[in-house]
Protein backbone atom coordinates (compact mmCIF):
# COMPACT_ATOMS: atom_id res chain seq x y z
CA UNK A 1 0.00 0.00 0.00
CA UNK A 2 1.12 3.34 -1.09
CA UNK A 3 1.46 5.96 2.09
CA UNK A 4 -1.78 8.48 2.60
CA UNK A 5 -0.25 11.56 0.90
CA UNK A 6 -1.36 14.93 1.96
CA UNK A 7 -0.96 18.54 0.84
CA UNK A 8 -1.59 19.97 4.36
CA UNK A 9 -2.05 18.08 7.29
CA UNK A 10 -3.55 19.99 10.21
CA UNK A 11 -2.72 18.70 13.93
CA UNK A 12 -3.22 19.53 17.27
CA UNK A 13 -7.01 21.12 16.92
CA UNK A 14 -10.23 19.82 18.21
CA UNK A 15 -12.74 19.70 15.42
CA UNK A 16 -16.33 20.51 15.31
CA UNK A 17 -17.25 18.39 12.37
CA UNK A 18 -20.80 19.33 11.99
CA UNK A 19 -22.01 16.04 10.33
CA UNK A 20 -24.78 15.23 12.52
CA UNK A 21 -23.08 12.13 13.49
CA UNK A 22 -25.54 12.39 16.96
CA UNK A 23 -22.24 13.54 19.01
CA UNK A 24 -22.49 17.32 19.38
CA UNK A 25 -21.42 19.23 16.82
CA UNK A 26 -20.02 16.08 15.19
CA UNK A 27 -17.03 17.04 17.78
CA UNK A 28 -13.54 15.02 17.44
CA UNK A 29 -11.12 16.28 20.29
CA UNK A 30 -7.32 16.23 19.69
CA UNK A 31 -8.27 15.54 16.38
CA UNK A 32 -6.28 16.11 12.31
CA UNK A 33 -7.63 17.08 8.95
CA UNK A 34 -5.68 15.70 6.25
CA UNK A 35 -6.15 17.92 2.92
CA UNK A 36 -5.01 16.76 -1.15
CA UNK A 37 -5.49 19.97 -3.24
CA UNK A 38 -8.86 21.67 -2.24
CA UNK A 39 -10.54 18.79 -0.15
CA UNK A 40 -10.92 17.07 2.91
CA UNK A 41 -8.67 13.73 2.71
CA UNK A 42 -9.13 12.70 5.69
CA UNK A 43 -10.64 13.45 9.30
CA UNK A 44 -10.22 12.11 12.60
CA UNK A 45 -8.54 11.34 15.96
CA UNK A 46 -4.47 12.86 15.42
CA UNK A 47 -3.35 9.33 16.92
CA UNK A 48 -5.15 7.15 14.37
CA UNK A 49 -3.76 9.40 11.18
CA UNK A 50 -1.93 6.68 9.50
CA UNK A 51 1.89 6.82 11.03
CA UNK A 52 3.54 6.18 7.51
CA UNK A 53 1.61 9.22 6.07
CA UNK A 54 3.77 12.34 4.68
CA UNK A 55 2.58 15.47 4.31
CA UNK A 56 3.90 18.55 2.15
CA UNK A 57 3.18 21.42 5.20
CA UNK A 58 2.32 20.32 8.53
CA UNK A 59 0.04 23.38 10.46
CA UNK A 60 0.03 22.87 14.14
CA UNK A 61 -3.52 24.49 15.25
CA UNK A 62 -2.42 24.89 18.84
CA UNK A 63 -5.09 23.19 20.37
CA UNK A 64 -7.79 25.27 18.77
CA UNK A 65 -11.31 24.32 17.36
CA UNK A 66 -11.62 23.55 13.65
CA UNK A 67 -15.21 24.04 12.35
CA UNK A 68 -16.25 23.98 8.41
CA UNK A 69 -15.55 27.57 7.29
CA UNK A 70 -18.96 29.72 8.01
CA UNK A 71 -21.58 30.32 5.27
CA UNK A 72 -23.48 33.73 5.11
CA UNK A 73 -26.02 32.71 3.03
CA UNK A 74 -28.25 35.98 3.21
CA UNK A 75 -26.65 38.90 2.86
CA UNK A 76 -27.86 42.13 0.38
CA UNK A 77 -24.06 43.83 0.87
CA UNK A 78 -23.38 45.28 -2.50
CA UNK A 79 -24.99 48.91 -2.18
CA UNK A 80 -24.16 52.50 -1.61
CA UNK A 81 -25.16 55.11 1.00
CA UNK A 82 -26.90 54.26 3.61
CA UNK A 83 -29.97 54.71 6.15
CA UNK A 84 -29.02 56.24 9.27
CA UNK A 85 -31.54 59.03 8.54
CA UNK A 86 -34.33 56.09 8.71
CA UNK A 87 -33.02 54.58 11.79
CA UNK A 88 -33.71 57.82 13.27
CA UNK A 89 -37.15 57.90 12.33
CA UNK A 90 -37.95 54.89 13.31
CA UNK A 91 -36.74 55.76 16.77
CA UNK A 92 -39.51 58.40 16.99
CA UNK A 93 -42.06 56.43 15.40
CA UNK A 94 -42.37 55.73 11.88
CA UNK A 95 -42.39 52.06 10.81
CA UNK A 96 -40.43 50.14 8.13
CA UNK A 97 -43.67 49.97 6.18
CA UNK A 98 -44.52 53.88 6.59
CA UNK A 99 -40.61 54.80 5.23
CA UNK A 100 -41.10 52.54 2.54
CA UNK A 101 -44.76 53.31 1.02
CA UNK A 102 -43.36 57.12 1.49
CA UNK A 103 -40.43 56.26 -1.48
CA UNK A 104 -37.63 55.49 1.61
CA UNK A 105 -36.24 52.59 2.50
CA UNK A 106 -35.68 50.02 -0.43
CA UNK A 107 -35.96 52.98 -2.85
CA UNK A 108 -33.85 55.30 -1.04
CA UNK A 109 -31.12 52.59 -1.44
CA UNK A 110 -31.65 52.46 -5.04
CA UNK A 111 -31.42 55.91 -5.95
CA UNK A 112 -27.85 55.74 -3.98
CA UNK A 113 -26.68 52.43 -5.65
CA UNK A 114 -27.95 53.41 -9.43
CA UNK A 115 -26.02 57.09 -8.62
CA UNK A 116 -22.88 54.79 -8.22
CA UNK A 117 -20.26 53.53 -10.56
CA UNK A 118 -19.40 50.19 -10.20
CA UNK A 119 -15.84 51.27 -9.12
CA UNK A 120 -17.52 52.95 -6.24
CA UNK A 121 -20.03 50.21 -5.29
CA UNK A 122 -17.59 48.14 -5.15
CA UNK A 123 -14.74 50.57 -2.60
CA UNK A 124 -18.37 51.00 -0.52
CA UNK A 125 -19.10 47.48 -0.18
CA UNK A 126 -15.89 45.73 -0.09
CA UNK A 127 -15.13 46.19 3.43
CA UNK A 128 -18.01 44.38 4.15
CA UNK A 129 -17.37 41.64 2.57
CA UNK A 130 -13.91 41.43 3.96
CA UNK A 131 -15.60 42.03 7.56
CA UNK A 132 -17.52 38.91 6.85
CA UNK A 133 -14.44 37.12 5.71
CA UNK A 134 -12.61 38.14 8.82
CA UNK A 135 -15.17 36.27 10.72
CA UNK A 136 -14.26 32.93 9.15
CA UNK A 137 -16.92 33.62 6.24
CA UNK A 138 -15.73 31.31 3.10
CA UNK A 139 -19.02 31.42 1.16
CA UNK A 140 -21.15 34.56 0.71
CA UNK A 141 -24.83 34.88 -1.00
CA UNK A 142 -25.22 38.49 -2.34
CA UNK A 143 -28.34 39.58 -3.65
CA UNK A 144 -29.08 42.27 -6.08
CA UNK A 145 -32.11 44.36 -5.81
CA UNK A 146 -30.79 48.17 -5.48
CA UNK A 147 -31.34 48.49 -8.86
CA UNK A 148 -34.53 47.41 -10.08
CA UNK A 149 -33.71 48.22 -13.72
CA UNK A 150 -31.59 45.49 -15.75
CA UNK A 151 -28.43 47.52 -15.99
CA UNK A 152 -28.10 48.32 -12.41
CA UNK A 153 -29.19 45.02 -11.18
CA UNK A 154 -26.67 43.71 -13.49
CA UNK A 155 -24.03 46.62 -11.85
CA UNK A 156 -24.80 44.80 -8.30
CA UNK A 157 -23.87 41.42 -9.93
CA UNK A 158 -21.05 42.03 -11.55
CA UNK A 159 -19.35 44.33 -8.42
CA UNK A 160 -20.55 41.12 -6.02
CA UNK A 161 -18.53 38.46 -7.78
CA UNK A 162 -15.75 40.90 -8.48
CA UNK A 163 -15.41 41.24 -4.99
CA UNK A 164 -15.45 37.47 -4.50
CA UNK A 165 -12.21 37.36 -6.22
CA UNK A 166 -10.58 40.88 -4.59
CA UNK A 167 -11.69 39.94 -1.34
CA UNK A 168 -11.10 35.78 -1.39
CA UNK A 169 -14.68 34.72 -0.43
CA UNK A 170 -16.72 32.02 -2.58
CA UNK A 171 -19.72 34.47 -3.87
CA UNK A 172 -23.17 32.72 -4.94
CA UNK A 173 -25.02 35.35 -6.26
CA UNK A 174 -29.10 35.88 -6.34
CA UNK A 175 -31.19 38.26 -8.43
CA UNK A 176 -33.31 40.06 -6.44
CA UNK A 177 -35.46 42.43 -9.02
CA UNK A 178 -38.61 42.14 -7.61
CA UNK A 179 -37.87 43.57 -4.60
CA UNK A 180 -39.61 46.86 -4.42
CA UNK A 181 -41.80 48.76 -7.17
CA UNK A 182 -39.94 51.65 -8.31
CA UNK A 183 -41.65 54.91 -8.97
CA UNK A 184 -41.47 55.12 -12.91
CA UNK A 185 -43.97 51.77 -12.37
CA UNK A 186 -46.05 53.76 -9.69
CA UNK A 187 -49.32 51.46 -8.88
CA UNK A 188 -48.22 49.54 -12.07
CA UNK A 189 -46.79 46.75 -9.89
CA UNK A 190 -48.31 43.61 -12.58
CA UNK A 191 -46.84 45.81 -14.84
CA UNK A 192 -42.94 45.86 -13.13
CA UNK A 193 -43.55 41.88 -13.17
CA UNK A 194 -44.17 41.97 -17.00
CA UNK A 195 -40.59 43.88 -16.70
CA UNK A 196 -38.75 41.67 -14.56
CA UNK A 197 -40.30 38.21 -16.54
CA UNK A 198 -39.86 39.48 -19.64
CA UNK A 199 -36.58 41.65 -19.78
CA UNK A 200 -34.49 41.59 -16.53
CA UNK A 201 -34.48 37.97 -15.65
CA UNK A 202 -33.57 36.79 -19.15
CA UNK A 203 -30.89 38.95 -19.67
CA UNK A 204 -29.57 38.53 -16.27
CA UNK A 205 -29.45 34.57 -17.24
CA UNK A 206 -28.37 35.35 -20.43
CA UNK A 207 -25.02 37.08 -18.83
CA UNK A 208 -24.85 34.43 -16.85
CA UNK A 209 -25.02 36.52 -13.53
CA UNK A 210 -26.63 35.10 -10.67
CA UNK A 211 -26.82 31.87 -9.49
CA UNK A 212 -30.46 31.96 -8.20
CA UNK A 213 -33.89 34.19 -8.06
CA UNK A 214 -35.38 35.85 -5.41
CA UNK A 215 -37.94 38.05 -4.47
CA UNK A 216 -40.07 40.16 -1.40
CA UNK A 217 -43.44 38.61 -1.25
CA UNK A 218 -45.27 40.88 1.30
CA UNK A 219 -48.04 43.55 1.63
CA UNK A 220 -45.31 46.35 1.13
CA UNK A 221 -43.74 44.03 -1.76
CA UNK A 222 -45.16 41.81 -4.49
CA UNK A 223 -48.14 39.39 -4.00
CA UNK A 224 -48.05 35.74 -4.45
CA UNK A 225 -49.45 35.87 -7.96
CA UNK A 226 -46.68 38.24 -8.77
CA UNK A 227 -43.99 36.49 -6.99
CA UNK A 228 -45.19 33.17 -8.97
CA UNK A 229 -45.40 34.53 -12.21
CA UNK A 230 -41.08 35.29 -11.13
CA UNK A 231 -40.31 31.80 -9.88
CA UNK A 232 -41.92 30.65 -13.00
CA UNK A 233 -39.96 32.88 -15.39
CA UNK A 234 -36.87 31.67 -13.24
CA UNK A 235 -37.29 27.89 -13.48
CA UNK A 236 -37.82 28.21 -17.07
CA UNK A 237 -34.44 29.97 -17.31
CA UNK A 238 -33.12 26.86 -15.33
CA UNK A 239 -32.34 29.44 -12.20
CA UNK A 240 -33.23 28.13 -8.50
CA UNK A 241 -35.20 29.89 -6.78
CA UNK A 242 -35.75 31.21 -2.42
CA UNK A 243 -37.92 33.91 -1.56
CA UNK A 244 -38.44 36.63 1.60
CA UNK A 245 -41.45 35.46 2.88
CA UNK A 246 -43.54 36.35 5.84
CA UNK A 247 -41.21 38.50 7.06
CA UNK A 248 -44.04 41.35 8.51
CA UNK A 249 -47.29 39.36 7.93
CA UNK A 250 -48.34 36.12 6.56
CA UNK A 251 -48.80 36.03 2.69
CA UNK A 252 -48.36 32.47 2.53
CA UNK A 253 -45.30 32.66 1.37
CA UNK A 254 -43.39 29.59 2.73
CA UNK A 255 -46.27 27.39 1.67
CA UNK A 256 -45.39 28.97 -2.04
CA UNK A 257 -41.76 28.60 -1.64
CA UNK A 258 -42.23 25.05 -0.92
CA UNK A 259 -44.42 24.52 -4.17
CA UNK A 260 -41.95 26.24 -6.39
CA UNK A 261 -38.93 23.86 -5.11
CA UNK A 262 -37.66 26.79 -3.46
CA UNK A 263 -33.51 25.89 -1.94
CA UNK A 264 -34.52 28.44 1.18
CA UNK A 265 -37.79 30.64 2.31
CA UNK A 266 -36.25 33.40 4.55
CA UNK A 267 -37.35 35.16 7.64
CA UNK A 268 -40.37 33.84 8.43
CA UNK A 269 -41.87 34.93 11.31
CA UNK A 270 -45.57 34.74 10.77
CA UNK A 271 -45.22 31.35 9.02
CA UNK A 272 -48.41 29.27 9.92
CA UNK A 273 -48.53 25.29 10.18
CA UNK A 274 -49.13 24.59 6.88
CA UNK A 275 -45.93 26.55 5.58
CA UNK A 276 -44.18 24.82 8.12
CA UNK A 277 -45.05 21.47 6.53
CA UNK A 278 -44.89 22.34 3.52
CA UNK A 279 -41.24 23.12 3.38
CA UNK A 280 -40.49 19.87 5.31
CA UNK A 281 -41.96 18.16 2.40
CA UNK A 282 -39.99 19.96 -0.14
CA UNK A 283 -36.54 20.26 1.95
CA UNK A 284 -36.65 23.73 1.86
CA UNK A 285 -34.13 25.27 4.41
CA UNK A 286 -35.54 28.22 6.68
CA UNK A 287 -33.21 30.86 6.81
CA UNK A 288 -33.45 32.77 10.51
CA UNK A 289 -32.30 36.24 10.38
CA UNK A 290 -32.34 37.78 13.66
CA UNK A 291 -30.57 40.79 12.90
CA UNK A 292 -33.83 42.15 10.90
CA UNK A 293 -36.07 41.00 13.92
CA UNK A 294 -34.18 42.87 16.24
CA UNK A 295 -33.35 46.10 13.96
CA UNK A 296 -37.26 46.49 13.49
CA UNK A 297 -38.39 45.66 16.75
CA UNK A 298 -40.17 42.86 16.26
CA UNK A 299 -42.40 40.86 19.03
CA UNK A 300 -43.24 37.69 16.82
CA UNK A 301 -40.21 34.83 16.68
CA UNK A 302 -40.08 32.60 13.52
CA UNK A 303 -42.14 29.08 14.68
CA UNK A 304 -38.71 27.32 15.64
CA UNK A 305 -40.47 24.75 17.73
CA UNK A 306 -42.34 23.93 14.51
CA UNK A 307 -39.41 23.70 12.55
CA UNK A 308 -38.16 21.57 14.52
CA UNK A 309 -40.92 18.94 14.95
CA UNK A 310 -41.10 18.69 11.31
CA UNK A 311 -37.15 18.28 10.87
CA UNK A 312 -36.89 21.99 8.67
CA UNK A 313 -33.57 23.03 8.71
CA UNK A 314 -32.79 25.91 9.80
CA UNK A 315 -29.34 28.54 8.61
CA UNK A 316 -28.78 31.85 10.26
CA UNK A 317 -27.41 34.68 7.90
CA UNK A 318 -26.39 38.25 8.52
CA UNK A 319 -28.97 40.18 6.28
CA UNK A 320 -26.67 42.56 5.93
CA UNK A 321 -28.36 45.82 4.19
CA UNK A 322 -28.59 48.86 4.86
CA UNK A 323 -32.04 49.15 6.23
CA UNK A 324 -33.20 46.60 8.74
CA UNK A 325 -30.03 44.51 9.33
CA UNK A 326 -26.82 46.85 9.07
CA UNK A 327 -24.64 44.35 10.35
CA UNK A 328 -21.33 42.41 9.05
CA UNK A 329 -21.24 39.67 11.92
CA UNK A 330 -22.19 36.28 11.13
CA UNK A 331 -21.17 35.62 15.09
CA UNK A 332 -23.12 38.31 16.44
CA UNK A 333 -26.25 36.65 14.08
CA UNK A 334 -25.71 33.26 16.02
CA UNK A 335 -25.89 35.02 19.92
CA UNK A 336 -28.90 36.58 18.38
CA UNK A 337 -30.12 33.54 16.82
CA UNK A 338 -30.17 31.79 20.45
CA UNK A 339 -30.71 35.03 22.40
CA UNK A 340 -33.72 36.19 20.64
CA UNK A 341 -35.26 32.59 18.75
CA UNK A 342 -33.76 30.18 21.42
CA UNK A 343 -32.04 28.16 19.04
CA UNK A 344 -28.98 26.23 20.94
CA UNK A 345 -25.55 27.15 20.06
CA UNK A 346 -25.45 23.93 18.13
CA UNK A 347 -28.33 24.39 15.66
CA UNK A 348 -26.81 28.50 15.36
CA UNK A 349 -23.28 26.80 14.24
CA UNK A 350 -25.11 24.03 12.00
CA UNK A 351 -27.01 27.29 10.77
CA UNK A 352 -23.93 28.87 9.88
CA UNK A 353 -22.09 26.16 8.12
CA UNK A 354 -24.36 23.14 7.00
CA UNK A 355 -27.60 24.32 6.53
CA UNK A 356 -26.17 27.37 5.20
CA UNK A 357 -25.26 25.71 2.38
CA UNK A 358 -28.18 23.40 1.12
CA UNK A 359 -29.56 27.04 1.83
CA UNK A 360 -27.65 27.86 -1.68
CA UNK A 361 -28.19 24.01 -2.58
CA UNK A 362 -24.54 23.25 -2.08
CA UNK A 363 -23.41 19.93 -0.98
CA UNK A 364 -19.76 20.34 -1.37
CA UNK A 365 -19.20 22.45 1.70
CA UNK A 366 -20.32 22.76 5.27
CA UNK A 367 -19.04 19.90 7.49
CA UNK A 368 -15.36 18.92 7.92
CA UNK A 369 -15.96 15.75 5.82
CA UNK A 370 -14.12 13.38 3.25
CA UNK A 371 -14.37 14.87 0.61
CA UNK A 372 -15.81 18.03 1.01
CA UNK A 373 -13.94 21.50 0.51
CA UNK A 374 -11.29 22.28 2.52
CA UNK A 375 -12.68 25.56 3.52
CA UNK A 376 -12.02 25.66 7.16
CA UNK A 377 -11.97 28.35 10.00
CA UNK A 378 -9.56 28.12 12.89
CA UNK A 379 -10.79 29.68 16.56
CA UNK A 380 -9.36 30.51 19.90
CA UNK A 381 -11.98 29.33 21.67
CA UNK A 382 -12.22 26.56 24.77
CA UNK A 383 -15.39 24.95 23.49
CA UNK A 384 -17.87 25.60 20.52
CA UNK A 385 -20.48 27.25 22.58
CA UNK A 386 -17.99 30.63 22.16
CA UNK A 387 -19.14 30.96 18.81
CA UNK A 388 -22.66 31.93 20.01
CA UNK A 389 -22.35 32.97 23.24
CA UNK A 390 -19.99 36.18 22.62
CA UNK A 391 -21.56 39.08 21.86
CA UNK A 392 -19.12 40.55 19.68
CA UNK A 393 -15.63 40.16 19.06
CA UNK A 394 -13.86 37.92 17.07
CA UNK A 395 -12.06 34.73 17.96
CA UNK A 396 -11.27 33.71 13.98
CA UNK A 397 -7.47 32.76 14.29
CA UNK A 398 -6.89 31.12 10.84
CA UNK A 399 -9.42 30.36 7.67
CA UNK A 400 -8.06 27.53 5.28
CA UNK A 401 -10.01 27.79 1.69
CA UNK A 402 -9.70 25.59 -1.07
CA UNK A 403 -6.66 23.46 0.78
CA UNK A 404 -4.84 27.13 1.03
CA UNK A 405 -4.16 28.48 4.23
CA UNK A 406 -5.45 32.09 3.12
CA UNK A 407 -4.92 33.44 7.04
CA UNK A 408 -3.11 32.46 10.20
CA UNK A 409 -2.84 34.33 13.36
CA UNK A 410 -3.02 38.18 13.43
O1 LIG B 1 -34.29 41.23 3.97
N1 LIG B 1 -37.35 42.73 3.33
C1 LIG B 1 -36.81 43.01 2.28
N2 LIG B 1 -35.49 43.10 2.06
C2 LIG B 1 -34.50 43.35 3.04
C3 LIG B 1 -34.46 44.76 3.46
C4 LIG B 1 -33.90 45.61 2.41
C5 LIG B 1 -33.82 47.06 2.78
O2 LIG B 1 -34.59 47.57 3.62
O3 LIG B 1 -32.96 47.72 2.15
C6 LIG B 1 -34.62 42.39 4.20
O4 LIG B 1 -35.01 42.73 5.32
FE1 LIG C 1 -33.06 40.12 2.97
Amino acid sequence: MTPAGFDLLLVDAHLATMRGDGVPYGTVRDGAVGIVGDRIAWVGRAVDVPRDAVARRTQDCGGRWLTPGLVDCHTHLVYAGNRANEFQRRLLGATYADIAREGGGINATVRATSAADADELAAESRPRLAALAAEGVTTVEIKSGYGLDTATELKQLAVARLLGELVGVDVCTTALAAHALPPEFASRADDYIDYVCREMIPAIARAGAADAVDAFCETIGFTPAQTQRVFATASAHRLAVKLHADQLSDTGGAALAAAAGALSADHLEYTNAAGVAAMARAATVAVLLPGAFYALRETQSPPIAAFREHGVPMAVATDCNPGTSPTTSLLLMLNMACTLFRLTPEEALAGATVHAARALGLTDRGTLGIGQRADIAAWDIAEPAELSYRIGGNPCAGVIRGGRVARWGA
